[in-house]
């Protein structure tokens, strides 16, 4: 577990199921998200439990807990690509920056992994601040890496190096 000035991060378990349902049905939190949002709990019951399962879980990548909220998660499902996601209630409040520069404190010093790196839909210009303000760089560009729906998307690749000393 690692708690920040205004947050708790913390490994998934199984009753996150109602709160993590909440943000992976919002489209508007799904908009440039990996799937489509999802429409039923089971959908959300098989994310959740790949995360608990997971070798990551609690060690890379984190619940993040608002004063005991479950308010989205923070981290690498698989290193060194990471990922992460806020209900939009709680956006525009520094909440992604915060858990962030903890998460990737703890996996540099963690795990020896040259670099982290992240897959972000070009049009997604919200990630894309929050990974310059976390000090990643953009690394690349592909046409037409995901097929969400009926709809191709692109990606940008963001990578932050590990510091030195
Ligand atoms: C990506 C995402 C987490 C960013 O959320 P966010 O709220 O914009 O990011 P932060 O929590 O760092 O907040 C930054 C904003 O809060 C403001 N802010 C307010 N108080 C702040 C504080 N104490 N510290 C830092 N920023 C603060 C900043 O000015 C900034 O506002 P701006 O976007 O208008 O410039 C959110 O948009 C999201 O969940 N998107 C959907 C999921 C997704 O697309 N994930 C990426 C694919 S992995």
């Amino acid at each position: 577990m690692i708690r920040t000035e205004r947050l708790v991060l913390r490994p998934a378990r199984e009753d996150d199921l109602e709160a993590i349902h909440r943000i992976l049905s919002d489209g508007r939190a799904m908009r440039y998200w990996s799937s489509l949002p999802h429409s039923d709990q089971d959908e959300t019951r098989a994310w959740l439990g790949s995360m608990i399962g997971g070798e990551r879980n609690g060690n890379s990548d984190f619940i993040v807990e608002l004063e005991g909220e479950v308010i989205g998660k923070a981290g690498c499902y698989q290193l060194p690509e990471i990922g992460y996601i806020l209900h939009p209630e709680h956006w525009g409040k520094g909440y992604a920056t915060e858990a962030m520069r903890a998460v990737i404190a703890h996996i540099f010093a963690s795990f020896p992994i040259p670099a982290l790196r992240a897959d972000i839909d070009p049009r997604n210009q919200t990630s894309i601040r929050l990974l310059e303000r976390l000090g990643f760089t953009l690394s690349g560009r592909a046409s037409r890496t995901w097929q969400i729906g009926d709809e191709w998307c692109d990606s940008v690749y963001y990578e932050l190096k590990r510091p030195r000393g």
